[in-house]
């Protein structure tokens, strides 16, 4: 396997058998501590640049011994991770070398909007043999996805993304920080590539993949100190499915951060993880040679996703008794004045081509124009993306006030799972019809089937800014809008 990529994520690449009745893990935590304050004054990353090459072409990789896969990647290290501390600037020097026009999106960072990589909404796509240059301050701590936003059912599906890790928000160290990024690979019976999406999953649940991967490897065994405090670090890639994240066995573990935002630390048991989602668990290790096995348990037979392996002398850390992070630093919105708005995700009452006839007689494909695939199964609020009849960009869904609260009720009225996703802002996750989750940040908030969702957000952040379901062939076959905060 290739070395440099082990040394950048810290992931091993043994194979472990695939364990026949897996049981939860759940955390025995009677006193839950709270969330450190914010921290005061100049954030650890102030003045800090930076610098990240990323520069996509086709990388041929044999990722799992069954011949190359021509793979698009940002990197030599094809899943690269940058760190940047709070208050600090990345600036991204972007060259496109793949045979199509692309962008990149910085998913879940609160940035200006010229800098948020979607294709003709801010930015003109970066045409083949064209440079970029992303330079934005990064407000949040966490774990944050980037990827493309164009074509992206078969650009993220070859695997072009990235990880960006913003850090500073620790009170403690913990004895180790591992990552595990989970995405699954259409592949047939000869290891070559299927096609990314088909219409009866696009139009129902979504397309899945036929081969499991974390960091791009195949059942991973990382390994962490015995006995210590492990910050793991899940983060979904995948372009469809939803993963019902757990742990194995006898172990506590705390939920410390939703999607990079810290939470104080709660007992865990299991967590819906759809694409682009993640969550932050601190794990106690078990006794050195011991093993914590994480599952999918989404899945007739729970699916064995990645092992960490305790190792070394054993350290000891008492009673299970879970750093918590820094408060998040994003105020939570005042709902004293907020408005409501009601946003519903449904299907098309039929599939609608995305071709139109022009005055002249001839047609436009409007999938061409906007990076869409040429089909429409779904809506929001009942407008798909594009509007029917719109030559170019659609209408935003709604405008909003800036520097107004809003809480969205989320409702899906169909029976598949949607993660909700909104650029630019931050959601505080406030309720919901069926689940009784803590409140908690998300900038992705998982919707499911005929589940009504309540959120808050304050609309500080002003621009055009995509609002869409992260099941990409969702969002590309038509529930994805615009909001505009002006
Ligand atoms: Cu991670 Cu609009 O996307
Ligand atoms: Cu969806």
């Amino acid at each position: 396997m290739n070395l440099s990529r082990r040394t950048f994520i810290g992931a091993g690449a043994a194979l472990a058998a695939l364990s026949s009745s897996p049981l939860l893990a759940s955390a025995r935590l009677d006193t839950l501590r709270p969330l450190a304050p914010r921290r005061d004054g100049a954030l650890p990353g102030a003045g800090q640049v930076v610098e990240a090459q990323l520069h996509a072409k086709v990388r041929p990789t044999d990722l799992f011994g069954r011949g190359e896969l021509p793979l698009w990647t940002y990197h030599d290290d094809i899943l690269p991770v940058i760190r940047v501390p709070q208050g600090g600037r990345v600036r991204a020097h972007f060259k496109n070398d793949l045979p199509e026009h692309t962008s990149i999106h910085w998913h879940g960072i609160r940035l200006p909007n010229h800098m948020d990589g979607v294709p003709y909404v801010t930015q003109q796509p970066v045409e083949p043999g064209e440079a970029y240059v992303y330079d934005f301050e990064v407000p949040d701590t966490g774990l944050f996805p980037f990827h493309s936003h164009c074509n992206t059912v078969e650009q993220l599906g070859r695997g072009l993304a990235g990880a960006l890790v913003v850090t500073g928000d620790e009170t403690r160290t913990y004895d180790a920080d591992l990552m595990c990024v989970i995405k699954d690979w259409r592949l047939n019976a000869n290891g070559e590539f299927l096609d990314f999406m088909e219409d009866k999953g696009a139009s129902r649940g979504g397309t899945f993949g036929t081969h499991r991967s974390v960091n791009f490897e195949t059942v991973p065994t990382l390994e962490a100190p015995a006995g210590g405090d492990v910050r793991l670090r899940l983060m979904s890639i995948d372009n469809s499915r939803v993963n019902q994240v757990g742990l194995e066995g006898q172990v506590d573990v705390a939920l410390i951060a939703t999607d990079g935002q810290a939470i104080a630390p709660t007992s865990f048991k299991v967590w819906r993880l759809g694409s682009a989602m993640r969550i932050d668990l601190c794990v106690r290790m078990p006794k050195a040679g011991e093993t914590v096995k994480i599952y999918d348990y989404f899945a007739p037979e729970p699916v064995l996703l990645a092992t960490i392996k305790a190792t070394g002398p054993g350290l000891k850390r008492g009673d299970f008794d879970p750093a918590p992070l820094y408060a998040p630093t994003i105020q939570e919105p005042d709902l004293t004045n907020a408005i409501f708005k009601r946003v519903e995700f449904s299907a098309t009452a039929a599939a609608t081509p995305n071709v139109i006839a022009m005055p002249g007689g001839e047609e436009l494909n409007l999938a061409d124009a906007l990076c869409l695939n040429d089909k429409t199964f779904w809506a929001m609020n009942k407008q798909t993306w594009p509007e029917d009849g719109h030559e170019r960009m659609p209408a935003p869904i709604l405008t909003l006030k800036k520097d107004r609260t809003y809480v969205f009720e989320l409702v899906n009225a169909t029976p598949h799972m949607h993660p909700i996703h909104i650029h630019g802002h931050t959601f505080l996750y406030l309720k919901s019809n069926k689940r009784s989750l803590p409140k908690h940040f998300t900038d992705t908030v998982l919707l499911k089937p005929k589940e009504r969702i309540h959120v808050a957000f304050k609309a500080d952040n002003p621009g055009d800014w995509m609002f869409h379901c992260h099941i990409i062939e969702h969002a590309e076959t038509g529930m994805m809008s615009i909001l505009r905060v002006a």
